[in-house]
This record gives C-alpha cells, structure tokens and sequence, in this order.
C-alpha cells in the first residue's frame, strides 16, 4: 500500500495521493491520462483529485497497476475492487498489477477461443489469476524479451502454459518451452505471429495477433505529445542500428497493424496506412 508519510508534497490536495517511492515508470499516468501528471524529477503526482466517475476509475487502475505501490487513498483500506483485467476491446485485456522487477512494464491477456494469450507478465498476485482462471486460464505465454518476464514463471505453472521467448534473450528464463531463433518470423498458430526484432535487446520479438494487433515490447511506442512512433534509444540494450534494421523490416513487409501494445510507453490505436506511414518515418528519423 502506498505510505502517507511519504506523501509527495507536490501531488494535489486530497484523499488520492502518489508517495514519493514512486520510480516515474509512467504507468499510472498511461492509465490515468491527466488526473495523473509528472513532477520536475519524471515521478507522477495526481494533477487534481477525480472529478468524475470515469476519474474515479482512472485513479484505481494507477493504484493498481503501480508497480511500487505508491499510489493510494487515505481514507480507504483493503480489499480493493476488481478493476483488472481491464477490457480493452477486440478481447483484449490490460493485466494491471505490473511489475517492479520489469520497472512497471505492462502486460495483456488475448482471450481466444485458441486458448488465451499472455503477453508479458504481471507480478504474481491472485487479484490477477484470480480472473484468469473465471477465463479459461492460458495456454502460451509470449515474452517479448528479457526484460518483461517478472513472474511468468508461476503463471505458466499455475496454467500449465507453454512460454515462448527468442533464444538469445532467454538465459535467466530456462522455464521457457519454445525458444524462437534467428529474425525469420515464425507463426505460433494461425492468429498469432512471432516476429524477432534485434536491437531494443538482442532477442527482443514483436507479436502480431490476427494480423492487426501489436504487441511490441520495448521496441516500438507511442509518443502522445509529438503524435508519432518512438523507439527508445536511452534504453536500447543491444544495437540502435540493429534496432533500425529490426523495424525496416517490419516497414517493408510486416503486417499492417491498427493497434499496438506497448511493454513500456503509451499504446495507441489508429489505421494501418497511418501506422505504416509513422513507422517509415521513424525509421528515417533513427538514421540521423
Ligand atoms: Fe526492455
């Protein structure tokens, strides 16, 4: 729970409060679009208290998806009400609850007939396979790369789900079943594609689920200020030049997404011929 002791004193006045543990992953602010803004230092703070219902919502979703805990309420105590898995359309679910050990990474849920997908993991908490079991569990976990593996160890031994990960990424992950190689994309199943993409780490892999849905890790975001793709080059891990190659290839002959899921930064929804437009651009832009 977060501490009010710790209080940061430039948060606004009120019940809701962000500590100042706080780590400035941005995840409450991706969940809380202006309730939630930064301070001087990239930490978050509440801008105003919720006004409305649909900010009420938006503060319990940063409550539970920080991954510090340093989001909370002064005049409430537990149990929280069950705010995750939260419906993001097209079945899929943002798993909230994000991990410290992945510097708040977000991770999804894919619910499909197929079996259900994770994408990336969570920490491990029943307020998250709680749910997944009232959903029919999970049959593959796909990790992006190594980064954003937090506990998936015990959900895919709760779920007896297959773990999929690229081989160069996969040294501190030996519970993973399937290991990908080499950039070939290689198809999971018939809705679900692996596409390696070397340069954020060197196993980073995006997955493109029925043929429009993005989930691209670390290696591809959205910036909402300045309306375009970023890639994260204080944070590119491997090789920033193999990272431009990795999606110049995804340019040219990728699927044509209309939907991406971030691991960290801001997911975003647009049309096909935008993405790819946008993602063009940034690979010129990551040649300067
Ligand atoms: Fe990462």
């Amino acid at each position: 729970m977060a501490r009010p002791k710790d209080r940061h004193p430039q948060t606004a006045e009120g019940d809701w409060y962000v500590d100042t543990l706080c780590i400035g992953c941005d995840a409450s602010r991706q969940v809380a679009p202006g309730l939630i803004r930064t301070d001087d230092r990239g930490r978050s703070v509440f801008a105003h208290q919720p006004g409305n219902a649909e900010e009420l919502e938006m503060a319990w979703r940063a409550l539970l998806v920080c991954p510090t805990r340093s989001v909370g309420n002064e005049m409430l105590s537990r149990p929280y009400p069950a705010k995750y898995p939260h419906d993001l359309g097209d079945g899929v679910f943002r798993l909230g609850h994000n991990a410290r050990s992945s510097f708040g990474a977000h991770s999804y849920l894919v619910a499909r007939d197929a079996g259900n997908l994770m994408i990336d993991s969570p920490r491990w908490t029943r307020e998250v396979y709680g749910p997944l079991e009232d959903m029919g569990g999970i049959s593959d976990i796909l990790l992006s790369h190594s980064d954003d593996v937090a506990d998936a160890e015990r959900y895919a031994d709760r779920f007896g789900a297959r773990v999929w990960m690229h081989s160069s990424d996969s040294e501190g992950t030996p519970f993973a079943t399937d290991l990908l190689t080499g950039r070939e994309p290689f198809k999971i199943r018939d809705d679900t594609l692996a596409w390696p993409v070397p340069g954020h780490t060197e196993g980073s892999v995006l997955y493109f689920v029925d043929e429009h849905l993005l989930f691209s890790g670390d290696s591809l975001a959205w910036n909402p200020h300045r309306g375009e793709l970023i890639a994260f080059r204080e944070a590119c891990w491997y090789s920033w030049s193999e990272q431009r190659r990795s999606l110049a290839e995804v340019a040219a002959s990728g699927p044509r997404f209309d939907r991406l899921f971030c691991g960290h930064g801001w997911s975003h929804d647009s049309t096909g011929e935008s993405f790819h437009t946008l993602l063009g651009s940034l690979v010129a832009k990551m040649a300067e």
